[in-house]
């Protein structure tokens, strides 16, 4: 008997802090995988699955027309994650932070066929500061480049038919390629390695998702499309809303540390919402790890991350 061609599955930024997890998840499933990359942070957390005859991989630029031509030719779906990551990283160079987030998404949104589904991986700053219980239809209000780029992308994404937007929780947890800028993955390193966190706007409410239900929500995302297609959806659970405190608070459970609260000192994105997540819990998924156990494999992994200063005599 033939055997069917699996489907094919294009992830933009695929070597990144999400993609890393989610290649091997989806290569599991059985699908073929293709990712585009420039390893902009000379990242090596894809080596795992060349072994695998499902996988592919271009080292190329979003923003490079000819690249996208190729990466796009004979794939099923896009899972769109290349991007310039959080507000700091967008201030520090808002030219790039435009060009990658919005006309890359442009440009693979204008080469992609209709048939081509593509599911983008947007975030919760597009809401900026919100009153209340933010859902799916709260107005948007980005306050940082980052918040802005990824809302601007996300109207371009929606000129055509069959795409999923996904607006994401702040994540947290491990990865191949560790992110330390993200919040609790920043205050478990801090209370582990010195001892110390002084945290501002103690009160701020923020709403969080580990990485590995990122990936699960992509894989999701693939195998439910047609249900879901050309809505946006808010990505995370109710039972991850918290203060910058109640996180401070929970990882003293495990280790002790001096924690201090300050009164100087703001947030990028000033967000301070809680948010619903009813609308992705009724197609069927709802997240696996929670807080504590989130935190239980920070601390396990980050023993093992030695993050040297080299303006330091001692290691
Ligand atoms: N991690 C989170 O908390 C979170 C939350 C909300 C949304 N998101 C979104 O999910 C996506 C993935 O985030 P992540 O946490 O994995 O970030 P990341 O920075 O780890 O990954 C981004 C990837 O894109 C690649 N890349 C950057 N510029 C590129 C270019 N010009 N051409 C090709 N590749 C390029 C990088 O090399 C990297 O592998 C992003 O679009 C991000 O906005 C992430």
């Amino acid at each position: 008997m033939p055997q069917s061609q699996p489907q094919k599955i294009l992830i933009t930024g695929g070597a990144g802090y999400i993609g890393s997890i989610l290649v091997p998840m989806l290569l599991k499933d059985g699908y073929a995988v293709r990712v585009l990359d420039n390893l902009m942070y000379r990242q090596h957390t894809l080596f795992p699955n060349f072994i695998d005859k499902k996988f592919e991989f271009i080292k190329g630029d979003v923003r490079n027309k000819e690249v996208v031509k190729k990466a796009l030719d004979g794939v099923d779906y896009i899972i769109h994650l290349a991007g310039i990551v959080g507000e700091p990283a967008c201030k520090k160079d808002p030219e790039l932070c435009y060009e990658v987030n919005l006309n890359a998404t442009k440009l693979i949104n204008d080469l992609r066929s209709e048939n081509q589904k593509i599911i983008f991986g947007s975030t919760g700053s597009v809401y900026g500061k919100v009153d209340g219980i933010c859902t799916e239809t709260t107005a948007t209000n980005p306050v940082s480049d980052y918040g802005l780029s990824k809302l601007q992308a996300e109207s371009a994404i929606k000129t055509k038919p069959n795409y999923i937007i996904y607006r994401f929780a702040t994540g947290f947890g491990l990865s191949p390629r560790p992110r330390l800028d993200l919040m609790i993955n920043d205050f478990v390193y801090r209370a582990l390695k010195q001892k110390v966190n002084i945290v501002y706007e103690a009160h701020f409410k923020r709403t969080f998702i580990h990485s590995v239900d990122v990936g699960r929500s992509f894989v999701h995302a693939v195998k439910n499309f047609g249900k879901m297609k050309n809505e946006i959806y808010n990505v995370g659970s109710e039972e991850m809303n918290f203060t910058k405190e109640d996180i401070a608070k929970k990882i003293q459970e495990f280790i002790p540390y001096h924690l201090h609260f300050a009164d100087f000192g703001t947030d990028p994105d000033q967000r301070n919402y809680e948010v619903s997540y009813t609308k992705i819990k009724n197609t069927g998924f709802d997240l696996s790890v929670n807080l504590h156990d989130g935190i239980r494999e920070l601390l396990g992994g980050y023993q093992a991350l030695h993050i040297s200063n080299p303006f330091s005599n001692v290691d």
